[in-house]
């Protein structure tokens, strides 16, 4: 039930510290040793892995997305994200040595079920990251490693985003720690990392207010746009979809780092643009590069809506509106910066008098191809 909730969808987004604590829950030894029996593949087999795709649609294929930042570096392995229904209609190159990985709230999706079963009889491991037990694809799966989000009952995705960004960095690190690619304390590191974030994301949802009177103010938008680098990319594209499947408005997500490249022609007087700006800490940060983009974009007229992390005083200059969250680790940050979206399209929605849990024309779970 909804809780007090005005929509199941307001409540998803509030359970979300327990969605990201509830997944992890459970999965480590006395000594501290990922432990993720449940997946039921033999650690020979996945220390031989050669290559990780992973299938996925929608949001889950976002999460894909994030996740690849993080796994090829932990583990030194290639990793593609592919939407499910392209993948096996290209003839993918995919051995015994291939883990795929599908990733799906629902398990029911009947594109990313006919990727599974095209996958396996090539030969490839495949594991499932789903929310629902028993369902068709972790059945089909040779393994599975659940989310722990709880029945996501509204058709846009949110906690169960956050879930499977945790499910997949989990499995990152249990390869990394089969294969030994990082020592037991940098995995015990992140794993605290991962600890920490609950608590975050519900600082981040105690500062929604803000959020909600933007959106309100904001309820005859016809495009808005968002941008973002690395893992703050995929993020553009969630939010994206979020504004386009509650709100009916045309959004579209873009890497910032191809606003040069074509999308920057759209930037006119008042054209709405989100920016996710990276973390300034780490070796190869890219916050500078993205405040450059800001002041681009601002430059040309554009209405500057800033998700930064806490202390970022250099994106101030430029930003009509920032949202600050947190500071963690570059690779925790889509835990927390996708947030803000998810509420802005639920109360942009709300605002334009639309129904968020059951957008038109959609289903929770798309169960034909
Ligand atoms: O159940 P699944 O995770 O397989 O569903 C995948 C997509 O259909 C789903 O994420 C969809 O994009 C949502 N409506 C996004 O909010």
């Amino acid at each position: 039930e909804k809780g007090g909730f005005a929509s199941f969808m307001a409540k998803e987004i509030a359970d979300q510290p327990a969605a990201v604590a509830d997944t992890l829950r459970g999965r480590t030894d006395q000594t501290g040793r990922l432990m993720l029996d449940e997946m039921h593949i033999e650690e020979s087999v996945m220390r031989s892995v050669d290559k990780i795709i992973v299938i996925a649609c929608g949001t889950a294929s976002y999460a894909g997305q994030v996740a690849r930042y993080a796994v090829e570096h932990w583990c030194r392995i290639p990793v593609e994200v592919e939407l499910a229904h392209e993948f096996r209609y290209r003839d993918p190159v995919v051995t015994e040595k291939t883990l795929v990985v599908a990733v799906s709230q629902s398990g029911e999706t009947m594109d990313t079920i006919m990727a599974v079963r095209h996958a396996r009889e090539q030969g490839a491991k495949v594991v499932a990251i789903c929310n629902t037990y028993g369902s068709t694809i972790p059945r089909e799966s040779d393994g599975a490693l659940y989310t722990h989000a709880g029945p996501e009952i509204a058709v846009a995705s949110t906690k169960a985003f956050l879930a499977q960004i945790t499910a997949c960095y989990l499995l990152g690190l249990y390869l990394a720690q089969l294969r030994g690619n990082m020592f037991a304390d940098e995995i015990s590191d992140k794993l605290g990392e991962l600890h920490r974030m609950p608590g975050k994301i519900a600082e981040v949802l105690g500062r929604m207010g803000e959020v909600e009177t933007l959106a309100h103010s904001m309820a005859d938008a016809t495009s808005v746009l968002f941008l973002g680098r690395h893992v703050g990319f995929p993020v553009a594209l969630e939010g994206a979809l979020k504004l386009k499947e509650l709100a009916y408005i045309h959004a579209e997500g873009f890497a910032a780092g191809e606003l040069k490249h074509g999308p920057i022609a759209l930037i006119e007087d008042g054209q709405p643009v989100f920016m996710i700006v990276p973390t300034k800490s780490g070796r190869h940060s890219l916050h500078a590069k993205v405040v450059s983009n800001i002041q681009e974009v601002r430059a040309r007229g554009a209405r500057t809506l800033v998700i930064a992390e806490e202390g970022d005083e250099d994106v101030r200059k430029y930003a009509e509106h920032v949202v600050y969250v947190p500071r963690c680790p570059t690779l925790m940050a889509p835990l927390l910066t996708v947030v803000p979206l998810q509420v802005f399209a639920m109360e942009l929605a709300t605002a334009k008098g639309l129904d968020v849990d059951q957008p038109r024309n959609l289903a929770k779970s798309v169960t034909v191809e």
